[in-house]
């Protein structure tokens, strides 16, 4: 499990555009960030927040301009390697948490690892996770068989089982109530104090944006950047 880890996390958008045909969406977008930062991205619906988020964690290819995650174009990548690479760099976090529904809660924290050959250390790092995010009662229920939290709780320890340099989430809690989106959100920062990768977080939440050191605001596809003191 253990891999060498860069000793400076780095991310750089330089001038990137995107389009899905005659639909513009991301306009000339420009920000680098280095560390574990905490960065808040919000904007109005369709202000192209997740399509940004998708190609930051390199799923998504952009129109034009260039990502450079520490230090390396992740795009210039073949397919098979670009898939690893992420596997091993990138931690998502999505609004469903697409768990697999027939795995336990602790086969599901190791899924990402299987793409890895030796790890003798995964499921002592799984099981440590889950106690991280108080699930260590649960390790062989089926998601169908945990809450919304819970469930959300199960996909942040995934997203980090191979200790990602970058932990992106796409309105983690948009789906849960309010008592429990602050304890995930508790959860997002207690962990990243902890681990300190980069966390870039998609919300709606302007009271959870402001507890971000970081926030990147969209508005008609191009963005603006303030430092939350
Ligand atoms: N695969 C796609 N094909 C065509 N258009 C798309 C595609 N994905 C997104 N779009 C369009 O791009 C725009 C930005 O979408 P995106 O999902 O990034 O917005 P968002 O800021 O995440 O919105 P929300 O807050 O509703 O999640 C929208 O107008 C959307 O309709
Ligand atoms: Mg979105």
């Amino acid at each position: 499990m253990e891999r060498p880890r860069t000793t400076t996390r780095q991310l750089k958008v330089a001038n990137v555009s995107h389009d899905y045909g005659p639909v513009q969406v991301l306009r000339n977008i420009s920000f680098s960030f280095t560390g574990g930062v905490s960065v808040a991205i919000t904007g109005p619906s369709g202000s192209g927040k997740s399509t940004l988020l998708h190609i930051v964690g390199t799923l998504e290819r952009p129109s034009s301009g260039r990502v450079e995650i520490n230090n390396t174009d992740p795009f210039m990548l073949s397919e098979p390697e670009l898939a690893q690479y992420r596997n091993s760099v990138i931690g998502f976090v999505f609004q469903e948490h697409h768990l697999l529904p027939q795995y336990s809660v602790l086969e599901n924290v190791l899924v990402p690892t299987f793409a890895f050959k030796q790890q003798p250390n995964a499921t002592e790092r799984a099981r440590e996770l889950l106690r991280r995010v108080g699930l260590t009662h649960r390790l062989s229920h089926r998601p169908g068989e945990l809450s919304g939290g819970e469930r959300q709780r199960v996909a942040i320890a995934r997203a980090l089982i191979n200790q990602p340099d970058i932990l992106l989430c796409d309105e983690p809690t948009g789906n849960l109530d309010t008592a429990t989106a602050e304890t995930i959100a508790d959860l997002l920062f207690e962990l990243h104090d902890v681990e300190q990768y980069m966390l870039m977080v998609v919300t709606h939440n302007l009271e959870l944006a402001s507890r971000f050191q970081q926030h990147l605001q969209l508005v008609d596809g191009t963005c603006s950047l303030n430092t939350n003191s």
